[in-house]
């Protein structure tokens, strides 16, 4: 149990790094008590932090000593394990955006540091929180649909250069890491809440219209088996010309079928199940905005609320170290099987 507030910092203050500032400052049970970037304060728009301690690295701010619970990790996906370590090992828990690490040997390392040190690791996967999200699970987890046959994920988004821009980590590998990274891990994260583990995974990648703005594949074509039984595929694309067209989810069991649709499975778009009438859920928050692009909920406050509940002892943390690992060990399995980048 917490005596008085929770006490955060936050590193990185981007797009999502605000919203984690906003999010503290907005939460009655935590405060916010130091803002970390790189980049000069006046250029990042914390104008209403003006009290807030800032500083220019991580580093530095541990070195001040300034009393913190939690510290979240929202700079680029390159950076989270090495901060996440040192934060761990300064004696905080810590948060870190998605993805949790680069790769899986680095998402242990920062397991094996919390464990030591008595600290917890929060992963960012707020899609969870959406009401067809948290429908779909509690209508996997009854049983009703019976087997699960097949689950299709598409996720096909348009990221062109109005997004990856020459001076972003976008786009670089070491920094982003590639596409099921950074634009779909959140559904790769879904997948594995609903149906746990993959198997017998076979892959093919191309490249349509990125070749000369990222690292990295823009499509690839996945198909599995579920480790609990089922057959999956997920099919992804950043090569969409102009905008996002959908990330649906597919289910064909035993006793029914189901489609969660919209640009980031937000609404339910088909659901035919024996025996079961659906119920009316409430309205998905709308998506984060990125600039044009939208491409997961505004549900970080879930995330500080969960953080408050946790360490207050009212709840289980709802996206755990293990299940951040598991989104990194995926996407790396799926990403072995590229026969060489293009670079
Ligand atoms: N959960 C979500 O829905 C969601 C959505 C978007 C982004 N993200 C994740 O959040 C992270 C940040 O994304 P973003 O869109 O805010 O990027 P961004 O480029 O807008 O912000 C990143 C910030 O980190 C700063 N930075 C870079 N290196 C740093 C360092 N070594 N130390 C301190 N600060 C540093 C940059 O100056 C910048 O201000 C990424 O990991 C991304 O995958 C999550």
């Amino acid at each position: 149990m917490m005596s008085g507030k929770i006490k955060f910092a936050v590193v990185g203050c981007g797009h999502i790094g605000k919203r984690h500032a906003e999010m503290v400052h907005r939460n009655e049970e935590c405060e916010l008590v130091a803002l970390v970037d790189v980049k000069d304060q006046s250029q990042l728009g914390i104008e209403q932090y003006q009290d807030v301690p800032f500083f220019n690295s991580l580093e530095d701010f541990l070195a001040s000593g300034i009393e913190t619970d939690v510290v979240n990790i929202a700079t680029p996906n390159g950076f989270h394990f090495d901060q996440a370590h040192k934060v761990i090992a300064s004696g905080k828990h810590v948060v870190v955006e998605k993805p949790m690490a680069l790769n899986k040997q680095n998402a242990e390392k920062l397991i094996f540091e919390a464990l030591h040190k008595h600290k917890h690791i929060f992963a960012v996967m707020q899609n969870r929180y959406s009401p067809p999200s948290v429908w779909l699970k509690e209508l996997l987890e009854s049983g009703k649909l019976g087997k699960i046959f097949m689950v299709q994920i598409n996720c096909y988004w348009n990221r062109d250069d109005r997004y990856y821009k020459p001076e972003s980590w976008h786009g670089k590998g070491d920094l982003d890491g590639g596409t099921l990274f950074t634009q779909f891990s959140h559904f790769i994260d879904l997948m594995y809440w609903y149906f746990g583990d993959i198997t017998n995974i076979q892959a093919k990648f191309a490249d349509f219209n990125h070749k000369d703005l990222t690292d990295f594949e823009d499509s690839g074509f996945i198909s599995f088996d579920f480790v609990d039984g089922g057959m999956g595929s997920l099919n992804y694309s950043t090569s969409v010309w102009d905008k996002n067209l959908e990330s649906s989810i597919t289910v064909i069991a035993e006793n029914g079928s189901v489609k969660v649709g919209g640009q980031y499975m937000n609404e339910v778009e088909h659901c035919h199940i024996k025996d079961y009438e659906m119920p009316e859920l409430a309205p998905t928050n709308p998506g984060n905005d990125y600039g044009a692009y939208k491409g997961s909920a505004a549900n970080h406050h879930y995330v500080i609320e969960n953080i408050a509940d946790v360490l207050n002892g009212r709840a289980p943390i709802s996206t755990n170290a293990l299940e951040g690992l598991k989104v990194v060990d995926i996407i790396e399995r799926i990403y072995a099987l590229k026969e060489g980048d293009k670079k």
